[in-house]
């Protein structure tokens, strides 16, 4: 059987661990070649030597993804290596401070929406220019629940988020007759350095996580992954300004 994305160019931003680092390694697998974008530049070579190992094709690009000379040169180092880009993954993301919004602070609100916002908007923004040279595309940008109901304490990452949604659905209506989808995912909770370290912090929350979820425990980023996988393959041709929700039901109740 075909491969799903086979020879698919495909960029992955927050390559080096978690959601990213499970998807860049499932393109690879199902025959895309990945660029594998993050500003963690041993664990971005991680991810690619996983992937060599497994005799895929990849490459490591340091990125800010809230620099726009700097996604700039990571949609054109795929374009150079791979002859276009067919696969965009918006994924790069933080969680800004914990904190009320009186207490919260500025810089930090600042920072979770440049990288979380700002940083998917200039993906879509030079992604989609490269993709309009190159035949059309596929984005999908990492929403979350978070960005569909309020988590208290969540004020600067839950905007960052419902935005994303939104600039998706934005993207999507734009570029709808041009060969470009843009759909985005909204993971509940995940098992990744991220998470980890919340529950590290914080080990009173950890039985809360593990039973926010109506099917239980945390998703594991490969499930994550899969769902990126539809929407970036051609089985989702028609699938184009969704946030879809996997997270166990969570949304449901
Ligand atoms: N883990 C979850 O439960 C969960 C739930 C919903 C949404 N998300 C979202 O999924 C995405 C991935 O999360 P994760 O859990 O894998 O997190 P993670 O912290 O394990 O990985 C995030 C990656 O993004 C990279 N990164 C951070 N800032 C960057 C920047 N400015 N430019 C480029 N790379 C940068 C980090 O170096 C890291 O490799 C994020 O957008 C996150 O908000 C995660």
């Amino acid at each position: 059987m075909r491969n799903l994305v086979d020879g698919k160019a495909t960029v992955v931003t927050g390559g080096a661990q978690g959601i990213g680092e499970a998807t860049a390694l499932r393109f690879a697998e199902e025959g895309a070649d990945v660029v594998v974008a993050d500003v963690d530049e041993e664990g971005g070579h991680g991810t690619v030597d996983a992937i060599e190992d497994a005799g895929g094709s990849a490459v490591f690009v340091e990125t800010d993804v809230s620099e726009a000379a700097e996604v700039q040169t990571m949609i054109t180092r795929c374009v150079e290596e791979f002859g276009g880009i067919d696969v965009l993954f918006n994924n790069a993301g933080i969680d800004g401070p914990l904190e009320n919004i009186v207490e919260y602070d500025e810089d930090g609100f600042d920072r979770v929406i440049d990288v979380n916002l700002k940083g998917v908007w200039l993906g879509l923004k030079y992604g989609i220019e490269a993709m309009l040279a190159d035949g059309g595309g596929s984005i999908i940008s990492t929403s979350s629940i978070g960005g569909q109901v309020a988590v208290p304490e969540y004020s600067g990452y839950g905007a960052s988020k419902a935005g994303v949604s939104l600039i998706t659905k934005s993207a999507a209506l734009e570029f709808a007759t041009e060969g470009i989808r843009a759909n985005a995912i909204a993971p509940g909770l995940v098992e990744t350095p991220m998470v980890n370290d919340i529950m590290e912090e914080n080990p009173e929350m950890e039985e809360q996580f593990r039973n926010m979820e109506p099917m239980g425990g945390l998703a594991q980023p490969k499930e994550i992954a899969n769902s990126v996988l539809f929407l970036g393959s051609d089985l989702a041709s028609r699938v184009t300004g969704h946030t879809l929700a996997v997270e166990g039901g969570y949304l449901s109740q």
